[in-house]
């Protein structure tokens, strides 16, 4: 099987912005306690925060962490997390049906978040309060001094302003189960005082409207335009979720669902634009993919958690090698569309449908999709590159069309090189990949890195990493032409310099 491509610098589809790399810590399960803080473990460090999983984060180099939820932000008082520990209250999270200890909190994980080198993109509570306590928030983290909150941080311990620049008005507003559940137009209205309100205390923030929970919800479409009528002018961004599932034991149908993530971004663009014509606006509003990767596994087990317990293990989904293909397509889809997609969160990082998986008071491991998010982030900084590409096809049950090559490009000018991302989605044949790169004149492979693994099923566990990359790979480059084979059902990296 054969496929074709031509990439050359001028293609230019946009400069990548690094915060599409962002993940996700919701107080949640063990995302938060016994996962990136455990203070009696050996890794643990004079904050209580283990060392171990600080080294992963920075292994993943995430720029942006959203936080601290999710639908546990609907419930939040961000103020029972800051201030004396030992006064801090339990409460309730209705979310997620478990107790809060409050033990960490916006400083704590401020703090955190410095010593894996992220940036916080911090959401505020638009349930259960509104206005007042965002505007509050935004005073205790970004003011200097001379106000009751920014004084009040600063007796709490922490001088200088955080400066969060990026937030979230709220989370998932467009679906039932959230906490304070809203229509697009009761949303639409309060999200835009919200946002007057946060950006008189500090205009240099930048913020995102939710959007739909998914594309599948049925005020989807309508809901991004009502919300954006009323918010346009006052926030940056408008959010997309998405997780998808082999529930139905489809591989090939599973692994085009990449291409229902397509379509939703092309969507929202589509909405985004209409308002920006309704409105005669010279604003353009860009996207903010805050939750996306695969959850399906721990559905079951997450019904049988035990009430109001403390960081009970939720979410805890265990990444097949099949898993990684699809969390790779769906990059390849963010990066497809990086002139408009400026934020993305792979949702989570640690332990709630995440990369990085604790054991309590044991090791730190890399679960499958841990790769492929790696390998975006660390190589795919610079600015994405259209390919011209041509690609055997496949029809699945909800899908026509898809290309068995999946792939995108990233051109950094600064460091001269550039890395081709490809899935081969075909489940039983190599693609030979011929790439016209005469525009790349000089490069030749520095490395081709390879995902694969014979177990579509196959897992990495605590003390058993089974699929990792190789570097293998036989790409080369003569005479302006890139020759690779992709093998069956893989995630490719062939970096050029
Ligand atoms: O990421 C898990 C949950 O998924 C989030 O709390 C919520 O926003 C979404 O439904």
């Amino acid at each position: 099987m054969k496929a074709t491509m031509t990439l050359d610098k001028e293609f230019k589809i946009g400069e990548i912005d690094d915060r599409i790399y962002g993940s996700f810590i919701e107080h949640l399960g063990r995302a938060v306690y016994g996962g990136i803080y455990e203070p009696d473990h050996p890794e643990a460090d004079e904050q209580g925060f283990r060392q171990d999983v600080i080294e992963l984060v920075k292994q993943l180099k995430v720029p942006l962490v959203r936080y601290p939820g999710g639908n546990f932000v609907s419930g939040y008082n961000w103020e029972d997390g800051v201030g004396p520990v030992a006064e801090r209250p339990r409460r309730l999270d209705l979310a997620w049906r478990t107790t809060e200890t409050n033990e960490i909190g916006t400083n704590e994980f401020m703090d955190w978040a410095k010593k894996v080198n992220a940036e916080v993109n911090m959401a505020v509570n638009l349930g259960t309060r509104g206005i007042d306590a965002a505007r509050n928030l935004v005073e205790y983290c970004n003011h200097t001094s001379g106000s009751y909150w920014s004084d009040l941080r600063i007796k709490h311990g922490y001088k200088e302003p955080h400066k969060i620049k990026t937030w979230c008005l709220g989370n998932e507003m467009d679906g039932p189960w959230q906490i304070g559940h809203r229509t697009a137009d009761e949303y639409g209205r309060i999200a835009a005082e919200t946002a007057k309100a946060m950006k008189w205390v500090d205009p240099s923030i930048e913020l995102v409207a939710c959007g739909s929970s998914n594309r599948l919800m049925p005020t989807f479409a309508e809901w991004e335009a009502t919300v954006l009528e009323h918010t346009y002018d006052h926030v940056e961004f408008i959010s997309l979720h998405t997780y998808y599932g082999n529930r139905d034991e489809d591989l090939a149908n599973y692994l085009a669902q990449s291409l229902d993530m397509d379509q939703f971004i092309y969507s929202v663009i589509s909405i985004a634009d209409y308002i920006k014509a309704k409105k005669r606006s010279k604003k353009t509003i860009n996207l903010s993919f805050d939750e996306w990767n695969v959850w399906f596994h721990s559905n079951e087990a997450d019904k049988k958690i035990e009430p109001w317990s403390v960081a009970p293990p939720q979410l805890e989904d265990i990444y097949t090698f099949e898993d990684a293909l699809l969390v790779g397509s769906m990059l390849i889809s963010l990066l497809k569309r990086a002139d408009r997609v400026k934020i993305a969160c792979l949702a989570q990082l640690v332990n709630v449908i995440a990369p990085i998986m604790t054991e309590n008071g044991g090791q730190a491991w890399t679960q499958t999709i841990f790769y492929p998010y790696m390998h975006a982030s660390v190589f795919g900084r610079g600015v994405a590159l259209h390919a011209l590409v041509s690609s055997p096809k496949y029809d699945s049950k909800d899908f026509t069309d898809v290309p068995y090559l999946d792939t995108v490009s990233v051109y950094n000018e600064e460091s001269e090189t550039v890395t081709i991302f490809a899935v081969n989605k075909h489940q039983t044949d190599v693609l030979s990949l011929d790439a016209d790169v005469r525009s790349f004149e000089g490069y030749r492979v520095v490395e081709h890195i390879i995902l694969e693994h014979d177990e579509v099923k196959a897992t990495n566990q605590h003390n058993r990493t089974n699929v990792v990359p190789h570097n293998n790979g036989d790409a080369k480059v003569d005479g302006g032409k890139l020759e690779a084979n992709l093998p069956k059902l893989s995630w490719n990296v062939i970096r050029l310099a």
